[in-house]
């Protein structure tokens, strides 16, 4: 179905959390831009200003997009989403209220791509151990230990969208044998297929997580996958924090029955446990998969791109799957604008 807004040139956005400068700019280069964050009793903000919004622009780092900020803001249309991932907004939520979600694609898996395996070879090769072993002066008095090897692994991808395919294409440069497993088997792809994780995982000496978010996959990584991947095995996380079961790979990491882990994503970001900490088996990143300055300029663009796209009345860049069928967008726009 068409989904499409009535032009109109100064719209009114609500930004709930700050976002980069060059998006704030753009957008209130365009539209009349509500700054959530920077209000001293938002309650009354949104119950004075929230009437009007006709547009969200949002990234995770806000909490969750959901129905009670929807009804808030009975006049929305579209929630333009800053990254690939939009586990943060409830989908079903927007859809009953035909309102729009767009997201980030595209513009950052290469860059995402690339952050997954320099986080495999730091956390196989002991790259940030053995920074740490020279900046404390210690190899004046012994060499760094010995590390365990890419050399041979076999490669498990949890989830060939298309940051998995990304990752695939440069793992075959590195010689390794990389086999997949997703909701079903592509049939266009070489790679072998393993139709449980638990399968994958025992068929593989890494693991690389890169599915979505969300309910849906919630601890898909739990402690039989973990097991499955064995004491030899290494976890790679740049997809989100909640798909893995944190305590269980803790666990399994001092225990050692798995060799080790890289992570980007955490389940109650920014907070980090300190016992993943203290392990000297993982290589932690603060959630950077696609944060360099060029990808996220993209990314924010993208932001922009779909807000004007909607409101100049072309409909969104980029919808989410979930907002294909959103009913009654249009007509909500045109209820909008009749107000107005
Ligand atoms: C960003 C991400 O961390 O795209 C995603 O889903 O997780 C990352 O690119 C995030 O969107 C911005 O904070």
């Amino acid at each position: 179905m068409a989904q499409i807004s009535i032009p109109d040139e100064r719209s009114e956005l609500l930004m709930p959390a700050r976002m980069p400068a060059p998006v704030i700019a753009a957008l209130e280069a365009r539209f009349r831009l509500h700054r959530l964050w920077e209000q001293d009793d938002r309650e009354a903000f949104l119950a004075r200003v929230g009437p009007r919004i006709r547009g969200v622009a949002v990234g995770p780092a806000f909490g969750r997009v959901d129905a009670a900020l929807f009804d808030r803001l009975p006049a929305l249309e579209i929630v333009a989403g800053f990254g690939v991932g939009y586990d943060y907004i409830d989908t079903a939520a927007a859809a009953e209220r035909g309102v729009v979600v767009t997201n980030t694609p595209g513009v950052l898996d290469d860059e995402v791509a690339d952050l997954t395996i320099g986080l495999l070879l730091a956390t196989i090769r002991r790259i940030p151990q053995a920074d740490r072993f020279l900046r404390e002066g210690r190899w004046r008095e012994r060499h760094f230990p010995l590390s365990p090897t890419l050399r041979g692994r076999r490669i498990g991808i949890v989830g060939l969208g298309h940051i998995g395919k990304a990752v695939a294409r440069r793992l075959d440069g590195f010689g390794v044998a990389v086999a997949y497993h997703g909701r079903h088997r592509q049939p266009d792809i070489a790679y072998p297929y393993h139709d449980s994780v638990v399968a994958l995982a025992e068929a593989s000496d890494v693991l690389i997580v890169v599915v979505p978010g969300g309910a849906g996959t919630r601890h898909l990584i739990d402690a039989a996958v973990v097991r499955a991947l064995g004491p030899d095995g290494v976890l790679i996380n740049v997809s989100r924090g909640s798909v893995v079961d944190q305590a269980a790979l803790i666990e399994a990491l001092m225990e050692g029955r798995i060799l080790a882990a890289g992570l980007d994503v955490y389940e109650d970001e920014p907070h980090v446990p300190e016992a993943l900490v203290a392990l000297d088996n993982t290589v932690l990143l603060p959630h950077i998969g696609s944060a360099s300055v060029e990808t996220r300029a993209a990314m924010g663009q993208l932001v922009v791109d779909n807000l004007v796209s909607w409101f100049d009345g072309r409909g969104a860049v980029t919808p989410v799957a979930e907002s294909l069928g959103a009913i009654g967008a249009s007509s909500r726009s045109s209820r909008a604008k009749s107000r107005d």
